[in-house]
């Protein structure tokens, strides 16, 4: 069966960008392929989270996993640092990755720009981290937003330059998931700005309350409208018409897509209550799950616990593969 795996960091709750670029494809998976879902914590580490805060965080980010519907008893939930053999493997796959290509990556540029107080070596091989969360299981697909497809395809590259230096065939090259119906997609913020994301400050969460997304959706960038029939949108426009798309029906979308290439005005009013009301429909029952599930720690232990079980079980087998291949056994 083929295996599929995705990952987030616990740096917040989990908002629009987490659920529709990625956790709306693994409750579809998870029904037909063998799912490993984790908490990234390791990768979290780059930024000096507060220990409480980050412990916290993980806490919470699993609980919301699972009121969005992630079932423990189908997929595999677990939290990196509880896997030992992924450490191991980033160590082994960092021979495999090179300074020049490293520096390259558009993430590394962007949080080097953003702190650049901080440029340390595990934001530097955060792919080659990445890299070994994905073959520690030989993952075929993996279910991210669009937002991590250059990390995707360095993994691939370490893939492929490990069986080339070892003449195995032994790393598959996991791919996007990307069906028809779902490509990877990247939601936006609603301050103009490209992606919605916790660093951005620009989100809507699954925990925000009614009102808290209406004042939000409200108060999104927008202008005076088209400046006549059949004009190209504005990026800002452009945004909320992506964010209609994932939370709204086609018709609603095709409504007001009519209304801006007739060019009419003012009705961005209208859109904006259309569009948090069809998000507060998907987001208003995960809100109530998560409030019940956090509060059962004995549950949220057993869910880890047992995740790490299996993941450590399936990552053993590889690390055993590994060391053999690349000289590391004994006698
Ligand atoms: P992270 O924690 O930033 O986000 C978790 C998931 O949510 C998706 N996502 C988005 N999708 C669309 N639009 C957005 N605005 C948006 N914001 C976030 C991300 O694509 C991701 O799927 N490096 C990863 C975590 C990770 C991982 C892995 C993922 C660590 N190891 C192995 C896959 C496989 C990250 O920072 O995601």
């Amino acid at each position: 069966m083929d295996i599929v795996l995705s990952g987030i960091r616990p740096t917040g709750n989990l908002h629009l960008g987490n659920y529709f670029g990625a956790m709306v494809n693994f409750l579809k998976m998870q029904e037909t392929y063998k799912c490993f879902f984790f908490i990234a914590d390791w990768h979290a580490l780059t930024t000096h989270p507060d220990p409480k805060a980050l412990n916290a965080n993980v806490k919470n980010v699993l609980a919301e996993y699972l009121a969005c519907g992630l079932d423990p008893e189908k997929s595999t939930l677990y939290v990196q640092s509880d896997v030992p053999e992924i450490a191991e493997l980033y160590l082994l796959l960092n021979m495999q990755a090179y300074l020049g290509e490293l520096e390259k990556t558009v993430s590394f540029k962007e949080k080097a720009r953003q702190n650049p107080n901080n440029v340390n070596a595990g934001l530097l091989t955060y792919p080659v981290l990445q890299a070994a969360d994905i073959l520690i299981h030989n993952a075929d697909y993996v279910p991210v937003g669009k937002d991590q497809e250059q990390h995707l395809e360095m993994t691939r590259n370490f893939a492929k330059r490990f069986n080339h230096r070892y003449g195995v065939d032994y790393f598959k090259e996991p791919k996007a998931f990307a069906s028809d119906s779902q490509q990877m997609i990247k939601i936006p913020g609603l301050d103009g700005s490209g992606k919605m994301g916790k660093s951005e400050g620009n989100c809507i969460y699954l925990t925000d309350e009614p009102k808290a997304i209406e004042k939000k959706v409200k108060g999104a960038l927008t202008d005076n409208g088209p400046e006549g029939e059949n004009t190209s949108k504005p990026e800002y426009i452009e945004n909320l018409f992506t964010i209609l798309k994932v939370v709204s029906t086609p018709e609603m979308v095709t409504h007001y897509d009519n209304l801006w290439n007739a060019g009419e005005q003012r009705w961005y009013g209208n859109l904006k209550k259309q569009l948090a009301e069809d998000i507060i429909k998907t987001t208003a029952p995960i809100r109530e799950r998560i409030n019940d599930i956090k509060n059962n720690d004995d549950y949220l232990n057993e869910v880890i616990k047992k995740g790490a079980e299996k993941a450590r079980e399936s990552a053993a087998k590889t690390i055993r593969e590994v060391r053999e291949i690349i000289g590391l056994t004994k006698l």
